[in-house]
């Protein structure tokens, strides 16, 4: 699988198409995991080929609709389109345990083919669900996506592929329409989530990098937010090389809860070394910086104004208020314009008389005017 990608990368790079370079490819690569340049694909976050690196050895990643992105909610647009997503079978696990292991780059579970996604405009066949996280503990970050510069302290991605369209993950994560992944955010608070209990407490079965374990088969419904309405949604890309901009992002609003004690063991248990490597390196810190937005839109299930969708019934209510607010304006207008209208002939009239009365002499006109009527002090 890695050779394969390293091979795509690398006639990517050389311009050409990867099926009709197969048989080239094959001596290649044998030629390519021998030499030194394949320490390239031994990608990492930091270091040599860290991820301002990851773009010359995989030309994807100078894309631009890279992920993760900083999701601004002001700048993001309302789609009452984006329905409720609805996961389908999460909850049905059935008694085959679950495969996981460490990748090196992070810990992946891998799913079952009955899980999927609806509310997409295809099915989407669930994959693999992976983490993302810090070294710092609370507050110093850790996830990939963020909200207004906003990091959480961890994210997990739940990886689907477009199975209407494509025959496995690995051809429809090079299309454009081929993956959707979920996102979520994940905070520290008080209390112990007692579902990511079902990966943490095997982690320590797989601290290096390559070890797998089966672990007892869960309900991944119970990692996912309650609230599956509210979501911000752009087309984005793989986080980690190749970066194939291939994603349909999906990044819940509503952020999941897990402990300290939760987030620790998660950022000091696992090993990015192997087993038989002779340096130990925690696997930290594992988590790419957010790319440019550039041309994209990233669109809102709900209104950022209100922070809530409004029902029918709200907007009626808005409306009749409104309707009545305008009425009684109306009312007080008219009762103001009335009364100064009434008054006024009054008014004239009065000031004619006396018109007439003072006109014999200028002086007099002048000791009328400062002291205004009534009616204009109102
Ligand atoms: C995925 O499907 C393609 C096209 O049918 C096929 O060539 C390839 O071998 C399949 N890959 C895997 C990993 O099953
Ligand atoms: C993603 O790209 C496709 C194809 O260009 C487009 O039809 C779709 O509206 C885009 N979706 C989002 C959320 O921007």
């Amino acid at each position: 699988m890695l050779t394969f990608i390293h091979c795509c990368a690398w006639a990517r790079r050389a311009n050409m198409g990867c099926l009709g370079l197969f048989a080239l490819l094959t001596l290649q690569c044998f030629q390519w995991t021998t030499a030194p340049a394949a320490e390239e694909v031994s990608w990492t976050y930091y270091g040599l080929v860290g991820q301002s690196e990851w773009s010359q050895y995989f030309p994807d990643c100078a894309g631009t609709s890279q992920s993760p992105v900083d999701v601004i909610t002001t700048q993001t647009k309302y789609d009452p389109n984006l329905t409720p997503l609805t996961p389908l079978g999460y909850s049905q696990h059935g008694n085959k345990p679950f495969t996981m292991y460490n990748s090196g780059h992070t810990v992946v579970i891998e799913l079952p083919e009955w899980m999927g996604i609806g509310g997409l405009p295809w099915l989407f066949t669930a994959v693999q669900m992976h983490l993302h996280w810090g070294s710092g503990g609370p507050s110093h970050g850790g996830s990939e996506h963020t909200i207004n510069g906003l990091s959480a302290d961890a994210e997990l991605h739940v990886v689907h592929y477009n199975s209407e369209l494509y025959p496995n993950v690995s051809t429809a994560m090079t299309q454009s329409d081929g993956l959707a992944v979920l996102g979520i955010l994940i905070v520290t608070g008080e209390e112990t989530n007692a579902a990511f209990n079902n990966i943490l407490n095997y982690l320590s079965r797989i601290r290096h990098a390559d070890q797998k374990v089966f672990i007892p088969a869960f309900d991944v419904q119970t990692l996912l937010p309650t609230d599956l309405g509210r979501y911000y949604r752009y087309n984005g890309s793989l986080t980690t090389p190749p970066c194939y901009q291939s994603v349909t992002w999906t990044v819940f609003n509503e952020r999941v809860q897990i402990s300290k004690a939760q987030l620790l063991k998660l950022e000091t248990i696992l090993y990015s070394s192997k087993a038989k490597d002779a340096d130990r390196m925690l696997l930290q810190d594992n988590y790419r910086a957010t790319q440019p937005i550039n041309h994209r839109v990233a669109f809102a299930s709900f209104s950022a104004e209100s922070g809530k969708e409004l029902s029918s019934g709200e907007v009626t209510a808005i409306v009749i208020g409104v309707m009545c607010g305008c009425v009684g304006l109306a009312v007080i207008v008219r009762f103001i314009v009335k009364t100064i209208r009434t008054k006024e002939p009054e008014k004239e009239r009065k000031e004619k008389t006396q018109d007439v009365a003072l006109k014999p002499t200028p002086e007099a006109e002048k000791r009328e005017e400062p002291s205004p009527s009534p009616q204009t002090e109102l």
